[in-house]
Formats: C-alpha cells, structure tokens, sequence
C-alpha cells in the first residue's frame, strides 16, 4: 500500500486526503497522560527513546492516522546548545534569557550530538514498528521561533523581547540566527537518516514580523535550511509552516523550496487554493476551536476546507496544535467526516 502522504507531498493527487493532527501525541491522550506522570520531566521523556516511541505511536493505535510526527520539542536544540531548559506543568517553557551578545557569543557553534542522539533512536524505533503506509514525520523548530524562547527566556504573546533584541542588535541576532540554521540542517539531516520520510519546520511565531524582518528572519533561514539539508538528501520531502503568515505564504512558497505548507485556519483559503496549491502541497487548516467545540461547528469547518483544498494536493490537519481540552469524541467525528 502507499503512503498517501509522500504522494501528496510528491504533488500527487490522492482521492481522499490524508489526515493527521499536529500535537497528536499530547494531553488530550489519557494513554498520553498516564506514561507522562511515570517519565520524569518533560525532557525526560523527550529522550527516552523506549517511551518517546510509545508517545508517538499512540496517536496512530488510537485514531489510524496517516502520519505519524515524532515526539519530541523544538527546544531540545536550545538545550543541546548548552542553555538551561526547563518545562514547569501549567507554565509553559523556561530557558535561562540570552541576554546580550556575549550570551550568544558563549553558545557552541555546534550542539552536542550525543544529547540529540536518543531522539535519532527514537526516530530508529519509530519507523521499525510503524506501517509503511503511515509516513514518519521528523521536525524541527525554525530559528526564528526557536530565537524567540532562546531571547525571551519564556513564551511571550508577542515575541517583544526577541523583537526588539533583533532590531536593537541585528548582528548578534544574526549570529544567533545563522548558528540555528547551521544546528538545525544537521538536525534535520540526521532524522531523515534514521528513517524520517519527511520533515516538518515549525514557525509558530513567524506572524508577528513586519514584511522585511519576515523574509529576513522567517523566509530566509527556511529557505538556507531546505537547500542545505537537499544537499546532503536531495530528495529530502519538506513541510513549511510559517504561522501567521498571511499574504506573505505566497512569497514564501516561492523563495522556499519546500514541497508543502501547513496552513493555520486564520488564512484566506481562496488565496491559498489559488496562489499556493498550485505550486505546492497544503496541510492544514482546521480551526483548533472548532474541534473542541464540536457538533455542526466541526461538521462544517471540516466540510468547508475539504471543499476548498481536496482537489488539489492536501492533506487535512489543524491550523495549529489540538488544545488539550479536546474531547476524544471529537477528533473521532472529524476523522469520521474527513474519511467520509
Ligand atoms: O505534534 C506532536 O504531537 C509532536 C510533539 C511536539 C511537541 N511540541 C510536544 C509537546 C511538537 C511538534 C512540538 C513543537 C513545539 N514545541 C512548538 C511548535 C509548534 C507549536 O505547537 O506551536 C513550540 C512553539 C514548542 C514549544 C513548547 N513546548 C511550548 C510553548 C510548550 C508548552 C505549551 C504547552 O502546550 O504545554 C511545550 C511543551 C510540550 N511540547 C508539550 C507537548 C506534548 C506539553 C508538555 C507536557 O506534556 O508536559
């Protein structure tokens, strides 16, 4: 059976869309919740590779997606960069802030693999068990979205502090920048080693830039990310997903190399369909919202994408990650609608 993912991804056409959830694998599980109280810290189980391969299968058990996305965070790159990380229950991240230049300065130009080693094994373990008819999806966290916890020290609901230290000190933000873009290809490179049959970049925060800083900060990287990681795996499969973005999605398809977008379900579908589907993959759009309230909400937000995106390549998902809340009841009606 193929991977109806990889032939979407391929530009292909497929006669029903596939489906997966961005942050499948999370607290709206109780299989998630219970294996979360035994492992520790949230790092703890980010890089244990026996549990982080559970983590990321039960979404699949449960639900018969057609992706699965290794679990794991985005800011285990920070963490292998040698800055304090820490995850408090109901707080969100806490890394210790880079305060200055020198901050960035002290930063290693390269992570330490062996901290990123159990994630590569999860990735190993991951596709060993998984069907090859599901597609494995690796990731990492764009160096925009990356810098913008890195600067803060913790998430912000503007990104000011990064903002303002990128406008304050655009060399030192460049240097911080460029050594993600260099740490992330590898990253990247090594999961599509380990059995990733495509990756995901996640700019959460990629909508809170003006044009410029967008293509200097968003557009740029991703676009140095893609081309370096196809250097060493040139037909590596890429997703996009510049949040936010707007408009500004169809500059970024065309200056980033990527073979598909998420979209987040803020975006004028008319424009996608028309200026970016013709040139790429979609993936998205599913208002988070909608799906925890359910009912004749969800039957019509899922209606109305499917009409808008499935004859061209798509392949159905949220507009941002499932908000824990969710009932189970829920995702089950919406795959049900969306299998038909
Ligand atoms: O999608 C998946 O199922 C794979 C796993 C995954 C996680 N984080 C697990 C996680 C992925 C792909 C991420 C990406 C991530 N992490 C992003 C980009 C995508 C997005 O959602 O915006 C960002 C910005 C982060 C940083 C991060 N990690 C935040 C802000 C938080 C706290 C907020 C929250 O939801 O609690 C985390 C923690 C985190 N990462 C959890 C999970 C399941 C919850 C922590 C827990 O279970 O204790």
């Amino acid at each position: 059976m193929s991977n109806s993912v990889l032939n979407v991804l391929a530009g292909g056409s497929v006669v029903q869309p596939p489906v997966w959830m961005m942050r499948q694998a999370g607290r709206y599980l109780p299989e998630y919740r219970e294996l979360r109280a035994k492992a520790g810290s949230f790092l703890d189980l980010c890089f244990n590779p026996e549990m982080a391969t559970e983590v990321t299968l039960q979404p699949i058990r449960r639900f018969g997606f057609d992706a699965a996305i290794l679990f794991s965070d985005i800011l285990v790159i920070p963490h292998a960069l040698g800055q304090t990380v820490t995850f408090a229950v109901g707080e969100g991240p806490q890394l210790t802030p880079l305060a200055d230049e020198a901050a960035i300065d002290r930063l290693p130009l390269e992570v330490d693999q062996t901290i990123l080693a159990p994630v590569y094994e999860t990735v190993r373990r991951v596709k060993a068990s998984l069907d090859p008819a599901v597609a494995l999806l690796g990731f990492c966290g764009a160096p925009w979205t990356v810098a913008t916890y890195m600067i803060a020290g913790h998430g912000t609901p503007d990104q000011a502090p990064a903002r303002l230290f990128a406008y304050r000190h655009p060399k030192a933000f460049e240097k911080l920048i460029e050594r993600l873009i260099v740490n992330s290809i590898e990253y990247l490179r090594r999961q599509l080693e380990a059995g990733a049959d495509a990756v995901q970049l996640f700019d959460t925060w990629a909508g809170v830039l003006p044009p410029e800083e967008f293509s200097r900060w968003c557009v740029q990287p991703a676009a140095r990310i893609v081309e370096g990681v196809r250097k060493q795996v040139p037909d590596a499969r890429i997703i996009g997903f510049p949040r936010g973005a707007g408009a500004s999605l169809v500059d970024y398809v065309d200056r980033v190399p990527v073979n598909g977008v998420s979209v987040d379900w803020m975006a004028d579908r008319r424009l996608i369909r028309e200026h970016v589907q013709s040139k790429v993959a979609v993936q998205g759009n599913l208002d988070p919202l909608a799906l925890l309230a359910g009912g004749d909400a969800l039957d019509r937000s899922v209606d109305r994408i499917l009409g808008d995106f499935s004859s061209g390549p798509f392949i159905f998902n949220l507009g941002h990650g499932i908000l824990p809340e969710t009932p189970i009841a829920h995702v089950e009606r919406m795959l049900k609608r969306v299998r038909g």
